[in-house]
């Protein structure tokens, strides 16, 4: 995931419950909401069916088997790379090799950024070579490389009031990790705020949530009218480290090398597949993860597993021979590390059809063990959600919580689709994120079995129910 997990506020729709039943305010429905909750009910063999193949049955382990073999065999992903345009091959091939239906690539343009070679070393008040990793789409320093003196904040705050003293100094923030949506602004504006106030250049501790001397990257912008200045990110370990030496006064110099380079776009796809609907093929379930990665570590975590167990959601219900009425569409999202670049493209042409997509979905938090699904969507809408997600009880995930969302799909949502994304352990997560420590050896495959299994049951059974999922 990027950078977004933005708070979005719905039109709250009121209902009260009477003996059992509901009555909405402007209700499309002529159906009480109990006879939604019998309809639901009914899918309970269904999704006993589903569970069962892929925690217990024969797809277990699956999506972790073709996730590991995948992202083994290709490594990162970055978006602009060879591996990414080669993953997305590869998927093309496994999709139509899976049976699935109308299996395709829609092209998209795509940045291609290159961190190149790239080091810090601290000069004073002693020789210490740090860990960095280039922030995405962070312009390079001359060969040299930029020496100079460290100006540390803890905050954007502390930055203006000290604005005086930023002046051709490396700024290194050392902010607190309160939690990625908060503390990410600093990878994402901290080149620019810095380079407000005269910086050459600045280094921002890793938005992580956890430390072994791992350096964290990600993307960052630029502003228009606002000095380009190199920008990477250093560990907690050592951005702690500085700021113990700055308070006892010391002066702190810093060598900064980086062979950063953006390229001109490139060609890449999302890539689509879909089990086509039997009564309302025109109308969409949409499930997704995204393809790309960052160049470090494997890319297993963010956002293999995400795109591995959307995939799986159309292989069990395709293995278990259903058909939902209407139709469910795999998107493996490309470059949405980049800004969400594929699924901006994506709704851009889809958009039109808008009316007819119930509900989509992205995971990209992590497919360990999910606690349950976040949504955003009416409050009918949610309450229909409560009642699918008590189909999940034999694997004990059947918490309904606010804000669905994904970098891919905020388009759709916020222009009122419902929305929903899978919820797990975001300290874990976040230890890992756009880390060299993102590999297979964080995956387990019993948690994206269960993960797999939500998933599923949650796209088939919305796509399958008499009626679209109501918005506000
Ligand atoms: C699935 O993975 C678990 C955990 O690694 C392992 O115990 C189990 O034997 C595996 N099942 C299959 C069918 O490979
Ligand atoms: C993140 O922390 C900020 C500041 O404490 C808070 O306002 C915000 O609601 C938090 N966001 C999430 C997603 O928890
Ligand atoms: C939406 O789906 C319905 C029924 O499947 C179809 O009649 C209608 O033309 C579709 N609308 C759009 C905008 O494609
Ligand atoms: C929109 O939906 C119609 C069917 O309702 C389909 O024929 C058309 O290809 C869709 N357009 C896009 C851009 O997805
Ligand atoms: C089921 O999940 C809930 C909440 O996620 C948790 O508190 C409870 O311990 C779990 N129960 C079992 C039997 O695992």
């Amino acid at each position: 995931m990027k950078f977004l997990l933005f708070t979005f506020v719905g039109v709250v729709h009121l209902f009260s419950l009477n003996s059992g039943k509901a009555i909405y305010k402007n209700d499309i429905s002529r159906r009480t909401f109990q006879e939604i909750k019998e309809e639901i009910a009914r899918y309970k063999d269904v999704a006993k069916a589903i569970i069962n193949l892929a925690v217990y049955g024969k797809a277990q382990n699956r999506s972790y088997e073709r996730l590991a073999l995948l992202v083994d065999t290709v490594g990162p992903r970055p978006s602009g790379s060879k591996s990414l345009e080669k993953a997305i091959q590869i998927m093309y091939r496994n999709l139509q090799e899976d049976g699935l239906e109308n299996v395709h690539l829609e092209p998209v343009k795509i940045p291609h950024w290159e961190r190149g070679e790239e080091s810090a070393v601290m000069l004073e008040p002693r020789v210490h070579k740090m860990a960095i990793l280039g922030l995405g789409s962070s312009i390079g320093t001359p060969p040299e490389g930029i020496t100079a003196e460290v100006l540390v904040v803890t905050s954007f705050e502390e930055l203006q009031r000290r604005a005086p003293e930023a002046r051709g100094k490396i700024v290194v923030y050392n902010q607190p990790y309160v939690n990625y949506s908060k503390t990410v602004q600093y990878r994402v504006q901290g080149a620019v705020e810095a380079a407000k106030v005269g910086a050459l250049a600045s280094l921002i501790r890793s938005v992580a949530s956890f430390s072994i001397y791992s350096p964290h990257t990600g993307i960052q912008e630029y502003q228009d009218g606002v000095p380009k200045i190199p920008t990477a990110c250093i560990t907690v370990e050592d951005a702690e480290m500085i700021s113990r030496m700055a308070s006892r006064g010391n002066r702190i110099v810093i060598q900064l090398k980086m062979g950063a380079k953006n390229y001109p776009d490139a060609d890449s796809f999302n890539t689509v597949a879909e089990i086509i609907g039997s009564k309302y093929p025109e109308q969409v379930v949409l499930v997704s993860g995204h393809l790309d990665s960052w160049d470090v570590g494997q890319g297993a975590m963010d956002d293999g597993g995400g795109a591995f167990i959307s995939w799986e959601a159309l292989s069990l219900i395709k293995d278990l021979g259903l058909r939902p009425k209407r139709t469910l569409r795999l998107v493996l999202w490309t470059a949405e590390e980049q800004g969400g670049i594929g699924g901006f493209q994506y709704y851009q042409l889809h958009k039109v059809n808008i009316s007819n997509y119930s509900l989509v979905m992205e995971s990209d938090e992590g497919t360990f063990l999910p606690s349950g699904l976040q949504f955003t969507g009416s409050e009918k809408a949610r309450a229909i959600m409560e009642e699918v997600m008590r189909l999940l009880q034999p694997v004990n995930v059947t918490q309904v919580f606010r804000t669905g969302e994904g970098t891919d799909i905020n388009f759709w949502i916020q222009a009122g689709v419902p929305g929903a994304s899978l919820v797990d352990d975001l300290y874990k997560y976040f230890s890992f994120h756009h880390s060299h420590g993102d590999t297979m050896t964080v995956m387990d495959p019993k948690q994206m079995n269960v993960a797999a299994a939500v998933w599923a049951v949650v796209s088939y059974v919305i796509a399958d129910m008499e009626e679209m999922l109501p918005r506000s």
